[in-house]
């Protein structure tokens, strides 16, 4: 830290760089929303080069905006033009581009978060008053296309990485899964977890938990329409999680710092987990301290942020909320919370993802 209050003309301009890049950052991402709300990448990728007009036409838009829309993706460099300099210039993805804006079922598939951007920024109108008072908004406050949102981040992981990735290397447990488990997947939002699993393993029963009213209608939708039989959904407020020790497998996936009492949800999970039980734990890779966090993490500003609009904010939701927030939960501290609520086993599983960390956790 420096005493001098001098201003340096170069630092200035850097300074000013610095907070302005994050506006356009913050600008482009209000862009991307619209590009996927209004199908415009989706239409981009199935073409083989697109004018405004072109673009226009195929969504029936008004071609005057489009133009200026796709100004500010070439500007961005997320679409790809070869001649700016033409005078209708042709817009197109590169098949990158293509995975992360326009294929669904893609690992790389990114549209989620930035379906729940309105939603997500919104918060920002009441996020004073909780600066002031203490106490957060839970996922219900991002209304029904919040648990959209969340739902579509999610999916693209689900599909291409749980079933033939994840559960594999629990060992006991995904034999368990293939012959008859019973399986609690609490904070289960939409349901696609436990569906996709209950598809895959229809000799074991899956009871999804989440408090969260507009995720639970979403999972009882899509139950329905799947006919899942082996797949029921519960709010754990109005249907308590049993503490018979007696769930073969229990998941969590992204949730446990989002919780209030993610202490005594630990203790719960325990008395409802067989003694021979496994807990699939998935939560944000987070370090031990904000300088590790902010040394080691490229995206730490974008997850400290998202804590304050979602995660920290779901997690102060009542009065003496633990508060973990996004980067709250460290394999460290995961550890320790599980030991005090009674495991003896918690291992880290050798899974490569770049948000988050796996572990199984056992009595
Ligand atoms: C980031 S979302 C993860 C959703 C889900 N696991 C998925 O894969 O889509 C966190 C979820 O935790 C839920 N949640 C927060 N506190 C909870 C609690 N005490 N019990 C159950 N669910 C909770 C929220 O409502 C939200 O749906």
């Amino acid at each position: 830290m420096t005493t001098d209050k001098t201003i340096n003309a170069d630092a200035l301009k850097m300074t000013s760089f610095q907070v302005f890049s994050k506006l356009e950052g913050a600008v482009t991402s209000g862009m991307i929303h619209l590009g996927d709300r209004l199908g415009l990448y989706v239409a981009l990728a199935q073409g083989d080069g697109d004018t405004s007009a072109s673009l226009a036409t195929k969504l029936s838009l008004h071609e005057r905006w489009v133009r200026e829309w796709l100004h500010n993706q070439v500007a961005a460099r997320l679409v790809s033009c070869d001649d700016l300099s033409a005078e209708d210039p042709v817009f197109y993805l590169t098949p990158e581009a293509i995975a992360v804006f326009a294929t669904p079922d893609h690992p790389a598939y990114g549209m989620g978060m930035f379906h729940r951007l309105p939603q997500t920024m919104n918060a920002l109108n009441y996020m004073p008053e909780s600066f002031r008072t203490g106490i957060g908004h839970d996922y219900d406050s991002h209304g029904p296309e919040g648990a959209v949102g969340i739902e579509r981040s999610f999916e693209p992981w689900n599909q291409n990485f749980l079933v033939p990735v994840v559960l594999p290397v629990l060992g006991r447990a995904y034999e368990a899964l293939k012959s008859g488990a019973k399986v609690a997947d609490i904070g289960c939002g939409s349901g696609g977890a436990a569906l996709l699993m209950g598809k895959t393993f229809p000799n074991s029963t899956f009871d999804g938990f989440d408090i969260s009213q507009f995720a639970l209608e979403r999972a009882q939708e899509r139950k329905k329409s799947e006919g899942a039989s082996n797949v029921s959904f519960y709010d754990p407020r109005t249907h308590a999680i049993s503490q018979d020790n007696s769930y073969d497998i229990i998941c969590t996936f992204d949730c446990i710092h989002d919780m209030t009492r993610p202490t005594e949800m630990m203790k719960t999970i325990r008395g409802a987990l067989k003694d021979d039980g496994t807990w699939l734990l998935v939560d944000i890779k987070a370090h031990d301290s904000l300088e590790l966090n902010v040394s080691k993490n490229p995206m730490a500003s974008l997850l400290y942020g998202i804590s304050v609009l979602s995660c920290m904010s779901s997690a102060m939701s009542e009065p003496d909320g633990e508060g973990l927030g996004t980067l709250g939960l460290s394999a460290q501290k995961a550890e320790s919370m599980a030991r005090n609520a009674g495991f003896t086993s918690f291992e880290r599983l050798d899974i490569d993802h770049s948000v988050n960390s796996f572990y199984a956790v056992r009595p």
